[in-house]
């Protein structure tokens, strides 16, 4: 089992500590790209955490069962109006399996790379493969790596420097390996805290979508359909189950 990088300490304050992804012009774009795409059937969330997305799509009536390896976010979500409603199961979401099947599952804000080997990436694709109906989609979100803002030599980059928060990446180009590093002033006192990572490029999950019996059938840059070019920090890609 992966090591849990959301216990008590991280689940207590996620809400707050994401409050911009909890707004909704972010939360609710995606809901209806998602509500659409389940259409009468079901959905899956892997890593469905406090229920930023699962709870919204439960309530415009969409049926969501959820995986994630924290019982400290998951007790969050349950603690809320309607997670208690939502099923949830613990374990990884590159091996755990849920009763039924499934229109549409989706991986939301960057959660592939918690997988931190290729091997637990591909075979994310494959579990979520088994519980596809045929036709069915999977949808991700994740960040485009931004290898082209790290200086040559370098393995550091900053992504965030504000008065109560430090944010450093540290890459690994040889293993697409990256940990980021947060200083966060909580209560007058610092505290750290680094997590590992796994950056993967579109065009790799395009292959590991294959392997699994999916195909690329969308990919924007935003959930509003924005269009993905080079100039793209994230992409949205669906992928459709074609085999049986
Ligand atoms: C960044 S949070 C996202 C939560 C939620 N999807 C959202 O958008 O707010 C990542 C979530 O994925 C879960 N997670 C990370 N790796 C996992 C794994 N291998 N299996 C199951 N859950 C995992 C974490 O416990 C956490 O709840």
């Amino acid at each position: 089992m992966p090591e849990d990088h959301f216990g008590e300490r991280v689940a207590e304050r996620y809400d707050e500590s994401s409050a911009d992804m909890f707004e909704p012009a972010v939360v609710d774009p995606a809901v209806d790209f998602l509500a659409d795409l389940a259409g009468d059937g079901a959905a899956l969330e892997l890593g469905i955490g406090t229920g930023r997305i699962a709870l919204p799509l439960s309530q415009r009536g969409v049926r969501v069962q959820g995986i994630d390896l924290s019982e400290a976010m998951v007790a969050r979500l349950r603690a809320k109006p309607g997670g208690d409603a939502i099923p949830v199961a613990i374990g990884d979401f590159a091996t755990t399996t849920v009763e039924g099947t499934f229109s549409v599952a989706y991986l939301v804000f960057n959660t592939i790379n918690n997988l931190t080997s290729q091997d637990q990436q591909v075979a994310c694709f494959q579990n979520v493969a088994a519980h596809l109906e045929p036709g069915g989609c999977f949808v991700i979100e994740v960040g485009v790596p931004q290898l082209q803002r790290l200086p040559p030599g370098e393995t550091v980059r900053p992504f965030d420097v504000s008065p109560n928060h430090l944010g450093f990446d540290e890459y690994d180009i040889a293993s697409q390996g990256l940990i980021s590093h947060h200083y966060s002033l909580v209560d007058g006192v610092w505290e750290a805290a680094s997590t590992p990572f796994r950056y993967v490029w579109p065009g790799e999950l395009d292959l590991m979508g294959r392997l699994a019996g999916m195909r690329l059938r969308e990919r924007w840059s935003g959930w509003k359909r924005e269009s993905f070019t080079s100039e793209s920090r994230k992409h949205v890609s669906v992928w459709e189950r074609t085999a049986s």
